[in-house]
This record gives structure tokens, sequence and C-alpha cells, in this order.
């Protein structure tokens, strides 16, 4: 039986997880499993920190459960479901925001973990600019102190709690001090409402600063072996003011999982099709990376898309990535990535290998790219 079946049957959904430690709730019998694509996935017992905040040592992003790159809509049920399974093979850190949908994504997830909400950690983020009311996206950023208060109201009803474990700023407002953020999020904080906060992509100094006023748990930015400029400047920021840090885009949006190759084309609305790193100009010496990523994993009898997120893993210990997936099947490859070990020696060889190939295109598109490591304005 598993770990929510155990609770349901025993009635006790809502009160369980304040009586019973979660580690003796767990499932832990069928530690190895081949799932559908034959590779071996396990349950996930290993830990990290972000800041104090303790999470699984790989987390899932659920962006693409109300729409996959807007090509298509995934089942909703089958949604719930992988959410589902990912707790009872012990994922306890699931990453959404008010613009994914806007809204959609919030419910999806909410729905999903209702019934173990005390045992998991569930972030959000504002700072799109969204009207509260209709939920329709308007131009721009929008974290003035009091769009944050009413944001951070529709995000609990979503959710269906009383609280988020870590609440992200999505980018940084060039209009509103950090300090004045940082004092809506420590009022939310004051009131329980949220537990935790983070920054996504922001500027240096605006790290800093945040950080002085109201202690940072975590900074969210792109990373993976294909966009490693984050070693250069903010993780090590992190490392030296004791953040974690969340790389989203894992697998940098399916490029590093093996499954697209050089003919692969997107419909105009996917993001993939108006980044050129993804375009069919760059896609042939890109996926040169992925030719590495796919000898590697021979080597190691992984898959493509667990040497990238082992890989992630071993550059710090307060590193947590959160690959999304709409499959159950990559959902249990996933997580097998941690079981997945660089000897020093390996990762040394590894990284010469990745630093070897020269990457061509944007990460994202130009309108997008403009919205990160932006500065705060100072406060008066
Ligand atoms: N802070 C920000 O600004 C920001 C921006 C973007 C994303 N994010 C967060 O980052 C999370 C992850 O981003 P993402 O899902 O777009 O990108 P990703 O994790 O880099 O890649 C997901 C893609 O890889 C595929 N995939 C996943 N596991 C696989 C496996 N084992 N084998 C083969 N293919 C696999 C997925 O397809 P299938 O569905 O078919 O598995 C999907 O196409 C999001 O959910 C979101 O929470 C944050």
């Amino acid at each position: 039986m598993n770990r929510r079946n155990l609770l349901k049957t025993a009635g006790l959904a809502t009160f369980a997880s304040a009586l019973v430690p979660s580690s003796l709730l767990a499932s832990r019998t069928d530690e190895e499993k081949k799932n559908k694509e034959g590779v071996k996935s396990v349950v996930l017992s290993g830990k990290r920190k972000l800041g104090n905040l303790e999470v699984s040592a790989i987390g899932m992003g659920v962006q693409n459960m109300h729409r996959k790159y807007t090509s298509t809509v995934p089942y909703r049920p089958d949604m719930i479901k992988i959410l589902q399974a990912a707790y009872d093979k012990g994922v306890t850190f699931f990453d959404t925001a008010e613009a994914y949908g806007p809204f959609e994504n919030e419910k999806i997830l909410g729905e999903a973990i209702q019934s173990f909400r005390s045992d998991v950690v569930i972030t959000s983020k504002f700072g799109w600019n969204i009207d509260l009311e209709t939920g329709q996206r308007l131009p721009g950023l929008n974290s003035k102190p009091e769009h944050i208060k009413k944001a951070v109201e529709g995000m609990l009803k979503r959710l269906r709690t009383d609280r988020i474990d870590l609440l992200y700023q999505h980018r940084v407002d060039p209009e509103v001090p950090i300090e004045d953020v940082a004092g809506a999020v420590k009022n939310l904080i004051d009131e329980g409402k949220v537990l935790n906060w983070g920054l996504s992509e922001p500027g240096l100094q605006t790290v800093r600063r945040a950080h002085a006023e109201l202690p940072l748990t975590a900074i969210q930015n792109e990373y993976s072996m294909i966009w490693r400029e984050p070693e250069t400047d903010i993780i090590p920021l992190c490392e030296e003011l004791g953040i974690g840090f969340v790389p989203w885009w894992p697998l940098a949006c399916q490029l590093l999982t093996g499954n697209i190759d050089e003919q692969t084309r997107f419909v105009t609305s996917d993001i993939r099709a108006n980044t050129s790193r993804y375009s069919p100009e760059n896609l042939p010496q890109n996926l040169k990376l992925v030719d590495v990523i796919k000898t590697w994993a021979k080597e190691k009898n992984a898959s493509p898309a667990q040497i990238s997120l082992a890989w992630l893993q071993a550059q710090k210990q307060f590193i947590v990535p959160i690959p999304g997936t709409t499959q159950m099947a990559h959902m249990e490859q996933n997580i097998g990535a941690d079981n997945i070990k660089f000897t020093a020696e390996e990762l040394n060889s590894l990284n010469s290998q990745i630093d070897a190939i020269e990457i061509k295109g944007l990460r994202l598109p130009e309108f997008v790219l403009q919205f990160s490591k932006v500065e705060a304005p100072l406060k008066n």
C-alpha cells in the first residue's frame, strides 16, 4: 500500500502527518523497479537543504502540467496521479507559480497534494503583472507590496493551503525597491502565510540587498550543462551567503534528455521556436553536448536525463533541480538520478568535455531575457 492510500484507508489524512513521522508512512518495499523505458528507477530518499529548508534531493517542476510548451494540454487526472506517485516515491519539493496558466497550474498542484500537504514543501511565485480578479496577463511586472499581499491570498486558495513554504519573486521589478518587496514578504511571514522566500533570475546586488533585509532561502535561475554562466557569479554568491540554488530548465527544455534531434522543429507558440539555442541552424552544434551526455549515460547505465540531473547535483550540495515532466515513466527515471554519483576524476573529465563544446544561440528569446539580472531601484 502506498503512502497516500495508507492515509486514506485509515481516515487520518488530515491529522496523520502530525502524529506519525513521514518516514514511517513511506512505502519503501519496491526499492528497484524498471520503468517503461527499461531504465532503473528507485525510491528517492536523499534530502538536501536550501538555506534551512529541507527538501527531497530532486524536486519537481509542475509548469508543463496545464499545457506542455503550449503545444498540448496534458490529461489533468494523469498529472495528478504523477504528482501523487512522485510523493509516494519520495519527492517532497514541488514548484509552481501564479503565472503558470495563470492560476491553473497552482490548482493542479493544490488538488494533487491536498491529502499529504503537511509532508511536502511547495513553492509559488509572484511578480508578473497579472489581473488578480480575471487572471489576465498584463504587460510587465508588478511587485508592489499591496499586489504581493493580494496575490498570495489567491495562491493560498488555489493551492488549498494556509501557507506557502517558499515564495519567490518571479522577476525583479525595476520600479520597486527590493527592500519594499522584502517588507511585504516579511508581513506575510509574520502572519504565517509564507515561511521562506527567494528570488528568480535577480541581479547580484539585489540578492545582497534582499538577503540583508530578510534572509533568502533560495535563488531559482536557469542552470544546466548547456547554460553554465551561474557558476561564475550567482552560485558563488549563494555559497557565500548560505542561500540554496534551484536550477530551472535542468534538462534544457528536453534538449538534454536525448529526445530532440537535428530534425526537431517546434510549433510557433512553443518558447523553443523563438529561442535560437533550438533553431535549425544551431541544433546540430548544440547536439554535440547531447552526444557527450549519451556516452556517459551508457557508461553509467543511466539515461541522458539522469546524467544531466546527477551532474547538477554533483556541483554543490545546496543545489536541488526541479525537472518537469508529464509522463510517469520520466518522473520515475528523474528521481533515479539521485543514485548516480561521479568521482572527482569523472566530474573533471565530464566538465572538460562539456567545456570543449561551444554552445550556439540564446538561452531565451530576447524579450524574455531582458527581465533577467535586473537590479531593483534603490530605496530613497
Ligand atoms: N523561475 C523561472 O523563471 C522558471 C522558468 C521556467 C521553468 N521554471 C520551473 O522549472 C521547471 C522545469 O522546467 P521545464 O519542465 O520547462 O523544463 P525541463 O525540466 O528542463 O525539461 C522538461 C522537458 O523534458 C522532458 N523530460 C523530462 N524528464 C524526461 C526524461 N526522463 N526523459 C525524457 N524526457 C524528459 C519533458 O517531457 P515529458 O513531459 O514528455 O517528460 C519536457 O519536455 C518548471 O516546471 C518550472 O517549475 C521556472
